[in-house]
């Protein structure tokens, strides 16, 4: 074993963080980048769905949040691609995988948006779901990445309150407006499951990732942490959960759950969800219209370095 290797195994055993300029196994650093990548493309693939809807906000407070939600998604994205990069990443070189198709992002943006519970619903449920996920990342090996995943928590905190609030304002209004946030649930509850990826059985990367202490707890235990702790939060809001199986077991002291369609997460993982084609392609066209930003800020930066471009 070589110095560089043994102070890294003595870094993961430890519980410390892995810094850019330390020595790590390529496997761990490609697994990072690509990690911190899919991550970053799903904070900006995902401000789509709802900023569609910041046009249509149906009161002056309800734009202003929403407007702070969805520019708070490009920041956490701008702060991952950030992260990737002190691995050597280059940032035009994600995007450019991710619009060509050959890097992901999370399935759950590939879903339309039908009506304004939409906005509640995906703070509740989706920015819940990214919670879960989220927070054992804080204690994630690469310091860069468990750095920037403390401030995202934060601010997911309020994405999800947002949404809640939202939520338990039109549950108390017109039953026209409790049937919109029923309808709403029973669409995304499935999906929000799907984020967790598939079975522990099928997460053929997990062990691995777990080993190098990146990954904190698997797909099926955080899964089950976020059925436990949304239950309690629709009978709150006095909505149902579209799944019969769901029932509290004494013995195990968990919910029980049904299982997702597995086939259609990976449908919506291989480009063939509901909305794949329009994600990209909305994105390839930002990438397009923003081209000449890029270019004269170069230009900019270039002149004041005395450099010529
Ligand atoms: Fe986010
Ligand atoms: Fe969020």
């Amino acid at each position: 074993m070589t110095t560089g290797e043994a102070v890294f195994t003595e870094t993961i055993e430890r519980d410390q963080r892995v810094e850019p300029a330390d020595w790590m196994p390529d496997g761990y650093r490609r697994t990072m980048i690509r990690q911190i990548a899919q991550h970053a493309h799903s904070e900006i693939i995902g401000m789509q769905p709802e900023g569609e809807w910041i046009t249509r906000a149906p009161t002056l407070r309800r734009k202003a949040i929403l407007l702070a939600k969805v520019q708070d998604e490009a920041g956490h994205g701008l702060y991952l691609y950030s992260a990737a990069e002190t691995l050597g990443a280059d940032r035009g070189d994600l995007t450019r995988r991710l619009i060509e198709g050959r890097q992901k992002y999370s399935s759950i943006f590939n879903y339309p948006t039908h009506s304004f519970a939409d906005v509640g619903v995906i703070g509740w449920l989706v920015d819940g779901a990214a919670i879960c996920n989220q927070v054992p990342l804080c204690r994630s090996s690469f310091g860069p990445y468990a750095r920037a995943m403390i401030r995202i928590c934060k601010e997911e905190s309020f994405h999800q309150r947002q949404g809640y609030e939202l939520l338990l304002n039109m549950m108390s209004g017109t039953p026209a407006q409790r049937d919109m946030v029923q309808d709403s649930v029973n669409r995304w509850w499935w999906p929000s499951l799907m984020m967790f990826g598939p079975p522990d059985a099928d997460s053929p990367n997990t062990a691995q990732s777990m080993a190098w202490k990146i990954k904190r707890h698997t797909n099926d235990e955080l899964r089950q942490r976020f059925v436990d702790m949304t239950v309690p939060q629709a009978e709150a809001l006095g909505v149902t959960l579209p799944d019969p199986a769901l029932r509290w077991n004494a013995e195990r002291e968990h919910y029980d759950f049904g299982q997702p369609d597995w086939d259609e997460l990976r449908r919506v993982i291989s480009g063939d969800g509901p909305l794949n084609r329009q994600r990209l392609a909305r994105r390839r066209q930002a990438d397009e219209d923003g081209a000449w930003v890029r270019e004269a800020a170069a230009a900019h930066a270039a002149r004041r370095s005395g450099v010529p471009a």
